[in-house]
C-alpha cells in the first residue's frame, strides 16, 4: 500500500480551493472538514457539465436529454450501492441530506411500528438530527429513549445486560461522532439489536467520508449519509433501508414521482425509492455525487485511514504541548480524524476567531450535539476535523496559532 502522506501533494492538488491563497500569502488550513468536505475538480466539472451539455428534468421525460440525466443518476445510485454493499439499487434513495434521511426512518419507520412501553436507544454521542427526530416520535407513540452510557474517554459502555431487552424496538447511533471522534462498534449492536428484535439504524453522516460500510456484512438495518461530507455536492443524501423495512416505511414528503395511483379522495405509494424521492431530485447534485465516490476509491480507503490517523496522531502529539489545552475523546487510534478541544480562560468561539487570523479554519460550539456538552460538562469545544487533503503543515499551523491565541489573551503573563 502506498502512504498518501507520499503523494498527498497530487491529492490536494485536486481541490481548487486550495489554489487561492489568503490576503498576504496565507495558505488557506482548512480543519471543518467534519462539517462540510471541500471538492474535487471532478466534482464541480461534473455539475457544470450537466448543466452545459444535457440537464433536464429526472424520471420524467424520454428525449435525449431526460435519458441521460436518468441514466447518470441511476449510475450514481449504483456507485452508492456498491460502497454501501447494499443488495439493491432499489434499496437507496436520494434525499437532501442525512437530517431528511433519519427523519424518514424516524418518523416513516418509527411512527408506524412503535407503541407505548417500547423502546428507542440512542447514545449522548448523537448529533440533534438523530436526536430530535426521534424524541418527535416518542411523543407522538408513547415510546420511550433510553441512553446507551460512555465510558469516561466518550466510547460506548455496553456493559450493562438490560440495556438491549424486549421493549428495545430501535437502536439509532452515529457512525462516528462529530465531535469525539468515536465509533461506535456496529456490528456488536446490530447483534445485539437482532437478538431482542430491534433494528439498527446508523447515522454514518461522519464514519462513510473515511471509508465504506457493508450494510450487509455489519448488519445495518437503516443508514443515512450526506454527500456534501462525501468530498460530494451539498443537497443530495442517501437514506438505506434494507428491502423489507423500506417496504413498510411510510413517506414522509407527498407530491410528484411518489405516488402509484392518485384519485380524487386517497392515492396509493409508488414502491421504493421513488416513494422517498417526491418532487424534482437535486439531480446535478445526485449525478455529482459519484465522482466524489470514484475519487474517494482512487485515494484508497486504507491509504486515506493510515493518512488521517498520522494527522490525528500528530495533532494530539503537538496540541499535548500547548499549555491549558484538554482534548475530549478517544485514542487517536480508537477514533476518526477528528481533534475537540478546549483551552483553559479562552472561550471557544474567541479561540476560533483568532485562529481564523492564522487563516486556520475551525468550528466551534456544541456542534449540533448540546446532550454531548452537557456530559462533558461545558458549553463549547473548538473541532479540528482532517480530511484527505490536509497535511502535517496544516496541523503545525494549527499548533502555531494556538500558541499565538494564548500570546493574544495574555494566558502565560
Ligand atoms: N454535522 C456537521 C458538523 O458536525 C455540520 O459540523
Amino acid at each position: 500500500m502506498k502512504h498518501l502522506s507520499e503523494t498527498v501533494l497530487d491529492v490536494r492538488n485536486q481541490f481548487p480551493i486550495f489554489d487561492h491563497p489568503l490576503p498576504k500569502g496565507q495558505p488557506v488550513t482548512f480543519l471543518d472538514t467534519a462539517a462540510s468536505a471541500q471538492k474535487p475538480q471532478t466534482v464541480i466539472d461534473r455539475e457544470r457539465e450537466v448543466c452545459e451539455r444535457y440537464y433536464a428534468n429526472a424520471y420524467r421525460g424520454v428525449y435525449r436529454f431526460g435519458a441521460m440525466v436518468d441514466e447518470e443518476l441511476e449510475a450514481s445510485r449504483e456507485a452508492v450501492r456498491k460502497l454501501l454493499g447494499a443488495e439493491s439499487r432499489d434499496e437507496l434513495a436520494f434525499t437532501a441530506g442525512a437530517t431528511m434521511s433519519l427523519n424518514v426512518i424516524a418518523n416513516g419507520w418509527g411512527r408506524r411500528h412503535l407503541q407505548p412501553g417500547d423502546e428507542i436507544l440512542l447514545s449522548v454521542l448523537e448529533h440533534h438530527a438523530n436526536f430530535v427526530p426521534w424524541q418527535q416520535v416518542v411523543a407522538a407513540t408513547g415510546a420511550k429513549l433510553r441512553f446507551i452510557p460512555l465510558t469516561p474517554a466518550g466510547e460506548l459502555d455496553l456493559s450493562d445486560p438490560e440495556l438491549f431487552n424486549n421493549r428495545t424496538r430501535i437502536v439509532a447511533v452515529t457512525g462516528m461522532s462529530n465531535v469525539l471522534g468515536t465509533l461506535p462498534p456496529l456490528a456488536e449492536l446490530s447483534q445485539r439489536a437482532h437478538a431482542v428484535g430491534a433494528i439498527l439504524v446508523v447515522d454514518a453522516a461522519q464514519s462513510l467520508p473515511h471509508g465504506p460500510i457493508d450494510v450487509v456484512a455489519t448488519g445495518i438495518d437503516f443508514l443515512a449519509c450526506s454527500g456534501h461530507k462525501l468530498y460530494g455536492p451539498t443537497g443530495v443524501g442517501i437514506l438505506y433501508g434494507r428491502k423489507e423495512l423500506l417496504a413498510e416505511t411510510d413517506p414522509l414528503i407527498f407530491g410528484g414521482h411518489m405516488i402509484d395511483q392518485v384519485h380524487q379522495d386517497h392515492s396509493t405509494w409508488a414502491d421504493p425509492p421513488a416513494r422517498f424521492e417526491a418532487g424534482t431530485l437535486p439531480i446535478v447534485q445526485a449525478i455529482a455525487l459519484r465522482p466524489a465516490l470514484e475519487f474517494m476509491e482512487s485515494v484508497g480507503y486504507e491509504a486515506m485511514h493510515a493518512h488521517e490517523l498520522e494527522l490525528t496522531q500528530a495533532a494530539h502529539a503537538q496540541l499535548a504541548e500547548i499549555p491549558g489545552i484538554q482534548i475530549y475523546g478517544p485514542p487517536p487510534e480508537r477514533k476518526g480524524s477528528i481533534v475537540s478541544f478546549t483551552m483553559e480562560g479562552a472561550a471557544a468561539e474567541d479561540i476560533a476567531h483568532l485562529l481564523d487570523r492564522k487563516g486556520v479554519f475551525v468550528r466551534h460550539g456544541h456542534h449540533c450535539t448540546m446532550p454531548l456538552h452537557t456530559w462533558l460538562g461545558v458549553p463549547a469545544t473548538v473541532r479540528a476535523s482532517f480530511g484527505v487533503y490536509n497535511n502535517l503543515d496544516d496541523v503545525q499551523r494549527l499548533a502555531d496559532a494556538l500558541r499565538y491565541v494564548r500570546q493574544r489573551l495574555k494566558l502565560d503573563t
